[in-house]
């Protein structure tokens, strides 16, 4: 006998970093008992909200959302059918109260941390007043959400959130507020998940985490693990061809890590290693713990360990205090550093935190540096992926491309690649020769291929 299909549907709209859209994955998977997903919020039962509090702009949206979504409720009303609301995410962390009382529309709110209760708080919440779940228990949370198996999404690239939540504090930032202490997933925990994924299709696991490389925990024999342990581990799973992970705190990176990027083939050649600003006095006020010199010198020790790295950041520019000077040692790293692809971000004031309360850098002079900033990286980009021109590269493939007859699929750099082929070759890694450089796509054509065909 097959499973009954719930005849209720939800909607998640999912808002910010990766965390976020693992979060939502696990989301889905403890309601499928009730609720089957579905892409639009036209027939939805119950609609989810998953939203981001790192920077204005992103908490805002919540609220005009919420507006749009009344009309799904007043239309479901009209049909005699419940629409339920939810709010999940950093924003229901941060601002829960406030939502529950602005937002008339909202059913719930639940914070990251309370997700195992979904289903309980979806039912308590139909007809009633919003409850509002935001506590911290990240242990509680994934204890929990491990007893429900990720139902199998033919996903060929999936992610794994193995840390969460961050005691760096630095000075701009809402994540130690609303993601809670910094938090390490048992590794058995972590090895069954993964195991779970592989034999569900998945070849390439992203390990995600706001500080994923503080990660620490015990193997078996009770020995201290660190990430780089963890990564040779989760290489040993049959079907698991390429790891990732996600972001890291330069004064996290030791010397076990770096060497796996040199001894793990399956680590794929691409990191994102914010430093946010260039200038020491900068990041003293950002309390980033670090220096210039410190991140210069760990680049070149990961780059020692593994030629073909390319890196990607994070950067902040207006921040309080930053000075054109300040500003132009940014550039200064930037161009030294050379990014194969970096986010940009003007400074956003974010509440409670202690840069929000120092002297703000005028809004069109943040505007005019995230110009010069961004024109700079883009420039670095374009000439990464050129650079690719005529290379032979492993090419991971996971979907249909958009035009018929492609297959497309993520180069060991995180571009995403197109080959002309049959949908055969999902799922695994194949040589391609690139031929073509695109805007943000690269064109080849299946290398062993090629040559079959030049032999017949
Ligand atoms: N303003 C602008 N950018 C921010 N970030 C975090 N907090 C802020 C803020 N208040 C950026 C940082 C971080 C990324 C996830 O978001 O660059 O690495
Ligand atoms: Fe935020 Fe800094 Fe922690 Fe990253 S390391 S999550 S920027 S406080």
């Amino acid at each position: 006998m097959t499973p009954e299909t719930p005849q209720k549907k939800v909607f998640i709209r999912t808002h910010g970093c990766q965390m976020n859209v693992y979060d939502s994955g696990r989301m889905a998977d403890v309601l499928a008992r009730d609720y089957a997903t579905t892409d639009t919020p036209d027939d939805a039962d119950l609609i989810l909200l998953n939203t981001c509090h790192i920077r204005e702009k992103a908490s805002e949206k919540v609220y005009t959302e919420l507006g749009l979504l009344r009309q799904f409720k007043d239309r479901g009303a009209a049909e005699g059918r419940t629409v339920t609301i939810g709010v999940t995410g950093c924003v229901a962390q941060a601002e829960g109260e406030e939502i529950a009382r602005r937002a008339r529309t909202v059913d719930l709110v639940v914070g990251p941390q309370s997700y195992q209760r979904l289903p309980e708080i979806v039912r308590a919440a139909s007809g009633r007043r919003a409850p509002v779940e935001a506590d911290f228990a990240a242990e509680e949370k994934f204890a929990a959400l491990r007893e429900t198996p990720p139902r199998k999404r033919g996903e060929v690239a999936a992610f794994l959130t193995v840390q969460e939540g961050c005691d760096k504090f630095c000075t701009f930032c809402v994540v130690p507020y609303t993601r809670g202490a910094e938090y390490s997933r048992p590794a058995p925990d972590l090895i069954v998940e993964a195991t779970r994924l592989a034999e569900a299709g998945v070849r390439e696991l992203t390990l995600l985490g706001q500080n994923v490389n503080a990660w620490h925990g015990e193997g078996p024999d009770g020995s201290p693990w660190g990430l780089a342990r963890l990564l040779f581990r989760l290489a040993e799973i049959p079907g698991i061809l390429r790891l990732r992970y996600t972001t890291s705190h330069p004064r996290d990176m030791d010397d076990a890590l770096i060497a796996a990027h040199r001894d793990l083939p399956q680590l794929m050649p691409y990191l994102h290693l914010p430093v946010q600003a260039g200038s020491d006095r900068i990041l003293r006020a950002m309390n980033r713990k670090h220096g210039v010199s410190d991140y210069l010198h760990l680049v070149d020790r990961i780059r020692a360990a593994r030629p073909d790295m390319a890196l990607s950041g994070d950067f902040i520019v207006g921040f309080p205090g930053e000075t054109e000077a300040d500003f132009a040692e940014t550039l200064r790293l930037v161009e030294t550093v050379t990014y194969a692809s970096a986010f940009t971000f003007k400074y956003s004031p974010r509440p409670g935190t202690p840069a929000a309360s120092l002297e703000q850098v005028p809004e069109d002079v943040k505007n005019e540096r995230l110009y010069r900033l961004q024109a700079l990286i883009a420039a670095q980009q374009a000439a990464f992926n050129r650079s690719r021109l005529g290379m032979e590269m492993d090419v991971l493939f996971d979907r249909p491309g958009k035009r018929p007859g492609q297959i497309a699929g993520r180069s060991p750099w995180q571009q995403t690649v197109h080959v002309p082929a049959t949908p055969d070759i999902i799922g695994s890694v194949r040589r391609v020769a690139i031929d073509t450089i695109g805007t943000n796509t690269l064109s080849g054509v299946l290398a062993d291929a090629r040559v079959f065909e030049e032999a017949v």
